[in-house]
């Protein structure tokens, strides 16, 4: 099993799982805003983007899309946490900011 470290927690889960969902399921947020103002998961809204440490698949054409449509850049290395599977350990981190993009 996978684990994903994050806001100080270690969290075991299910390879193959989704970030976002480990993550509310273990009572954490990738989003710095209510979750009630997020897509819930689509890939649209971008609040839920994360820094990522560890192997994880390349972002799909619709990740890169999101991350591509300011505040967010694809340059940033920022991830979709409702678009990654963990398959091997993860550290993650949020940023400030309502999309978690200040990465500085
Ligand atoms: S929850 Fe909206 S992009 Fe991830």
């Amino acid at each position: 099993m996978p684990t994903v470290t994050f806001d100080g927690e270690r969290i075991e889960c299910e390879s193959d799982a989704r970030l976002r969902r480990v993550l509310l399921d273990a009572g954490l947020s990738p989003h710095n805003g209510p979750t009630a103002l997020s897509c819930h998961g689509l890939g649209t809204c971008g609040t839920c983007a994360v820094e990522i440490e560890g192997d994880v698949a390349d972002p799909t054409p619709r990740e890169r899309a999101r991350l591509g449509v300011p505040p967010h850049s694809v340059e940033s290395g920022l991830r979709l946490a409702c678009r990654v599977r963990v398959t091997d350990d993860l550290r993650v981190t949020k940023y400030g900011g309502f999309w978690g993009h200040h990465t500085e």
